[in-house]
C-alpha cells in the first residue's frame, strides 16, 4: 500500500468504560459522534484498555463497557452507519501503541497535564500504563489513519501529541504523508462542562462528589435536586455574555443551557436576563430532563439485552480490524520488521 497524497476523511473516537457517564461526555463527545455519522466514516471505541490504566473492578469493566456502547446507540450512533467497538477486541491497538511508545519521547510525556491532575503527588505509585496512556490513544486515532477527533476541551493537549508523533513517525520512516496530522473537534458549547459544586473544575467522572455532576442515568427528581443545589452568585443574569465573566458559575449553567436548546449563549441571556437563578434552574432543570430522559431510557432498554450489544461489538471489532489490518502491516514494515 502506498502513502495516500489526501488522506480520506475518517472519524475516530473513543470514551472510557470507568465509571457513569456525565452530561459533560454527553455533550463534549456523544452529540458530535452523532452529528458526524451522517458526515464521514466514523468509528467509536469503547477504550477499556484506557480504562485499565487505573484501576478497575474486573467484575465490573465488561458491564461497564457495554453501558458505554448502549449509551452511544440510545445517544443516536447508529451501529449500521458507524462502527463501534471495544478496543481490546482489536489488538492492534496494542501493537501500534507499542511502535508509536518508541516513537513518542519522554519530554513529551512530561508535559501531559492531565497524568499531572490524575496523579498527583502520587506519580511514584502510578501506573506505567497511565503515563503512555497518550501514546495508546494516539494509536487508536492513527490505526485508521482518521483524520477527525470529536472530544471535549480536556482532550486537546493529547491530540496536540498525536500530531506530534504522526510527524515524527512520517519524518524517521521517510514517508511524508503516511499518517494524518489529525484533527480535533473541540469547538461548541458543550466542549467544557464544568463542575455544579465549583465552576472553575471540568465536571468529572472521578470527582469525589456525585453532586458535582449530571448523570446520564440520573432519574428527573435527581437531576433536579442537583441543578437547585448547584453553585451560584448572587447575582441575576446579565445581559450579555460579557457580564459572565468572572462568574464561573453562572457562565456554566448558561453555556449547557445554550448547548442543551442548540441556541447561543446571548440568546439564552436575552430570554433570561435581570433573572435570578430561582428562576433560571428550575428551567434549566426541566431542559435537562426533557433532553436526557429519552437518553436514559433508551439506555436502560438496550441494557437488558447485554447479548445483543455484545453482538453489535463483536460486528464492529469485525470491521475496525478489516481497516486497520494493512494500516498495521504497512507500519510494521517501514519499521523494518521480518515480513512474514
Ligand atoms: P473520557 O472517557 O474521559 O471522556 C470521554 C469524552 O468526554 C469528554 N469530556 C468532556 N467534555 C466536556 N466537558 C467535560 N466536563 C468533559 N469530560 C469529559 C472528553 O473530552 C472525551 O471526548 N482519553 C479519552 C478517551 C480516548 C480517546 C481516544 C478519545 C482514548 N482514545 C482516541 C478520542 C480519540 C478520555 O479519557 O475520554
Amino acid at each position: 500500500m502506498s502513502e495516500p497524497a489526501v488522506h480520506t476523511p475518517r472519524v475516530f473516537s473513543g470514551v472510557q468504560p470507568s465509571g457513569a457517564l456525565h452530561l459533560g461526555n454527553y455533550l463534549g463527545a456523544l452529540v458530535k459522534f452523532v452529528a458526524l455519522q451522517n458526515r464521514m466514516e466514523c468509528l467509536y471505541c469503547v477504550v477499556d484498555m484506557h480504562a485499565i490504566t487505573q484501576p478497575q473492578d474486573p467484575r465490573l469493566l465488561a458491564a461497564q463497557t457495554r453501558e458505554i456502547a448502549a449509551a452511544y446507540f440510545a445517544a443516536g450512533v447508529d451501529p449500521e452507519k458507524a462502527i463501534v467497538f471495544a478496543q481490546s477486541a482489536v489488538p492492534e491497538h496494542a501493537e501500534l501503541a507499542w511502535i508509536f511508545n518508541c516513537v513518542a519521547r519522554l519530554g513529551w510525556l512530561d508535559r501531559m497535564t492531565q497524568f499531572k491532575e490524575k496523579t498527583g503527588k502520587n506519580k511514584e505509585r502510578a501506573s506505567v500504563g497511565l503515563y503512555t496512556y497518550p501514546v495508546l490513544q494516539a494509536a487508536d486515532i492513527l490505526l485508521y489513519r482518521a483524520t477527525h477527533v470529536p472530544v471535549g476541551e480536556d482532550q486537546k493537549q493529547h491530540l496536540e501529541l498525536t500530531r506530534d508523533i504522526a510527524a515524527k513517525f512520517n519524518n524517521d520512516f521517510a514517508a511524508p504523508d503516511f499518517f494524518p496530522l489529525p484533527e480535533a473537534l473541540i469547538e461548541g458549547p458543550g466542549a467544557r462542562v464544568m463542575s455544579l459544586r465549583d465552576g472553575r473544575t471540568k465536571m468529572s467522572k472521578s470527582d469525589p462528589s456525585d453532586q458535582s455532576r449530571i448523570n446520564l442515568l440520573d432519574d428527573a427528581e435527581t437531576i433536579a435536586a442537583k441543578v437547585r443545589r448547584a453553585r451560584t452568585d448572587a447575582e441575576p443574569l446579565p445581559e450579555s455574555p460579557e457580564g459572565l465573566k468572572d462568574r464561573p458559575e453562572a457562565d456554566n449553567l448558561v453555556g449547557l443551557y445554550a448547548a442543551l436548546s442548540g441556541e447561543t449563549p446571548a440568546q439564552v441571556l436575552q430570554r433570561f436576563a435581570g433573572k435570578g437563578f430561582a428562576v433560571f434552574k428550575p428551567e434549566l432543570a426541566d431542559l435537562m430532563v426533557e433532553r436526557l430522559a429519552p437518553v436514559s431510557d433508551r439506555m436502560r432498554r438496550l441494557m437488558a439485552d447485554p447479548a445483543e450489544i455484545d453482538r453489535a461489538l463483536a460486528r464492529g471489532a469485525e470491521r475496525a480490524r478489516a481497516l486497520a489490518a494493512p494500516i498495521l502491516a504497512e507500519t510494521k514494515r517501514r519499521v523494518g520488521y521480518l515480513q512474514t
